[in-house]
């Protein structure tokens, strides 16, 4: 960062620190609540491939937000190894000075042709979801487009190239897989891999999201805690989403990401790039200010700078901090498997 230039800070005072790029809207599961298929089906109009950021153009914008203070990058989807040649876009990223961690979120389905290329390429490591070890249970929450084995050996994969820590996320909806919340724990735990449990939320506008399906974080701890002692621990860097916990025999740890009863707004440090290239300031956005059109403008690197700083500058995002007042959910939400959780 400049060293001359104070940190770039939000109208609630949070720092950038942490971007996703999401490379497409497009993904091969179709999970009930990101892209449920009665909506996304054959005839749905995905983005045109003219419409998405060239990876050179997402490398330019990359290098302007780790020099506003971003240390972080995470590459998402939809499902970004869908993208092709998405190992090229990594060796751009990983080229650039300054980011500290790069990750992907992956379903985990391309990994075993994909994890040798992305470790090359300078990835670090790899979050995987994975709702559920009961394949039947797994099969309903992917619409069908995956058994529980194909991810096992795309996670497999991923530790055989050394994308490692290995973090698996679960999204957790009551009375459809929170029963076999205590088999995935146990599982992840004897592997070694972070399970993370995420509060099930009201992302985008189609998943028929009800508070009733919600099974909070407590809830969950509480399980497994009954069964495999936990404590709580300490996070690794100030705005970590999960709320760690370590297993009391020494087994490792796991997280909760609470965003429906314990939201965490106040330290979003999260800056959220689209596949066409506009910039979201929340998971929740109805608003987006556009890169691509500037970019392919010719736009100069000073003004590109102060888009992104003018944009970040205005930011008073806290969604989740509101929704409890909200008789219901906001409308009009960008869908999830837009920008990628
Ligand atoms: P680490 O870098 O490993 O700490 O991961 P991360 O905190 O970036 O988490 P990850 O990308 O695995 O996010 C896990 C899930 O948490 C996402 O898929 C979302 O469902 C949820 N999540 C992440 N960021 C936000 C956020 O800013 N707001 C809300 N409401 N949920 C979020
Ligand atoms: N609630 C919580 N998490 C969700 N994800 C997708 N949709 C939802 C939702 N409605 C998670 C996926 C994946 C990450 C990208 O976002 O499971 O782990
Ligand atoms: Fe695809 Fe992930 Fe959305 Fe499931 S949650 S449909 S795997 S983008
Ligand atoms: Fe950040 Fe918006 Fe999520 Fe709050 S709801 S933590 S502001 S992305």
């Amino acid at each position: 960062m400049d060293q001359l230039q104070p940190q770039l800070q939000d109208r609630l005072a949070r720092p950038l620190r942490d971007v996703r790029i999401s490379v497409t809207d497009r993904c091969n599961f179709r999970c009930p609540y990101c892209m449920p298929a009665e909506f996304f089906g054959e005839h749905f109009h995905f983005l045109p491939r003219e419409d998405l950021l060239q990876f050179e153009e997402i490398t330019r914008l990359a290098r302007f937000f780790v020099k506003l203070g971003a240390v972080k990058l995470r590459l998402t989807g939809g499902e970004p190894l869908m993208r092709q040649q998405i190992e090229r876009l990594v060796a751009m990223l990983s080229g650039i000075e300054g980011v500290g961690d790069l990750a992907l979120t992956t379903n985990g389905y391309l990994l075993p042709e994909k994890a040798p290329a992305l470790k090359e390429a300078g990835l670090h490591r790899v979050t995987v979801s994975l709702d559920s070890l009961d394949d039947a249970v797994f099969r309903r929450m992917n619409g069908g487009k995956s058994s529980v084995e194909r991810v096992l050996q795309g996670i497999q994969a991923a530790e055989r190239a050394a994308l490692t820590p290995i973090k698996i996320n679960a999204v957790v909806q009551r009375g459809v897989n929170d029963h076999t919340l205590i088999d995935l724990a146990r599982y992840c735990k004897d592997q070694g891999y972070i399970l993370r449990l995420i509060e099930y939320m009201d992302v985008g506008n189609q998943n028929g999201w009800r508070m009733d399906q919600v099974l909070s974080a407590d809830e969950m701890a509480a399980r497994i805690d009954a069964v495999m002692p936990l404590e709580p621990i300490e996070a690794n860097y100030q705005g970590e989403v999960a709320l760690r916990f370590r297993y009391r025999d020494g087994g490792g740890e796991l997280g909760m990401i609470a965003s429906v009863t314990k939201p965490f707004c106040g330290s979003c440090t999260r800056l959220r790039l689209s596949p066409e290239g506009k910039l979201f300031t929340c998971l929740f956005g109805t608003h987006s200010t556009d890169l691509r059109e500037p970019l392919r403008a010719g736009v100069t690197d000073a003004d590109l700078e102060s888009i992104v700083r003018g944009t970040w500058g205005q930011r008073a995002d806290r969604y989740s901090e509101v929704r409890a007042q909200l008789k219901q959910p906001r409308s009009h939400k960008v869908e999830m498997h837009h920008i990628g959780g």
